[in-house]
């Protein structure tokens, strides 16, 4: 796009000066991704990330944990479920950690503190039923914390956001087929909570 000025100056481009921009990427390089038009602060935006990344990691270790114990009658079904959102959840945590890394933070993967930095929670019921439940409460809350970093992020960093609503619309998926495996094996279509 090309903006006329007036009197005998020649068009400029739009971005009112290409040169201008590219001298400030060069010398912020170091900040990676973040440009000075990155709409929020950094450090929050990577501390808000880090919380995601720790509920990811939680839920691939649950998931696996449950897929790999999960016995009993018409289990498989149920196991083959909880093995495909292991890897998803899998999926997540790297695209998370990538996120992060790409904002000029390094992932937390430290196992110390993990549960702290999680909005979910590992449990490892013995019965089949149950884990389902603890996984459909997960997802739940996973639904509710990825709207609110939704919000957060906004306009002001939409690689962010574009980013977890792709992930949300998949943790709604999640929420869906535990209720569904619930109510195919309680014949209930609530959560007793
Ligand atoms: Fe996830
Ligand atoms: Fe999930």
């Amino acid at each position: 796009m090309i903006i006329k000025r007036s009197g005998s100056r020649k068009a400029t481009p739009f971005l009112s000066d290409v040169k201008e921009l590219r001298r400030r990427a060069r010398a912020s390089m170091e900040n990676g991704a973040v440009t000075s038009g990155y709409g929020l602060d950094p450090n929050a935006a990577i501390e808000v990330l880090q919380s995601a990344l720790a509920t990811e990691i939680v839920c691939v270790l649950r998931y696996t944990a449950h897929a790999v114990s999960a016995v009993g009658i018409n289990s498989s079904e149920v196991k083959a479920e909880f093995e495909q959102h292991a890897k998803d959840e899998s999926e997540h945590m790297n695209q998370i950690a990538a996120r992060i890394n790409e904002l000029g933070g390094t992932p937390n993967m430290n196992p110390e503190g993990l549960l702290t930095r999680s909005h979910a929670q590992y449990t490892a019921p013995a019965e089949l039923v149950e884990m389902i439940k603890e996984n459909l409460v997960a997802e739940r809350i996973a639904v509710e914390s990825y709207t609110e970093m939704i919000r957060y992020f906004a306009e002001k960093d939409v690689t962010t956001r574009v980013m977890l609503e792709g992930i949300l619309a998949k943790e709604e998926e999640h929420a869906s087929d535990m209720h569904d495996l619930l109510v195919a094996r309680e014949g209930r279509p609530m959560l007793r909570r």
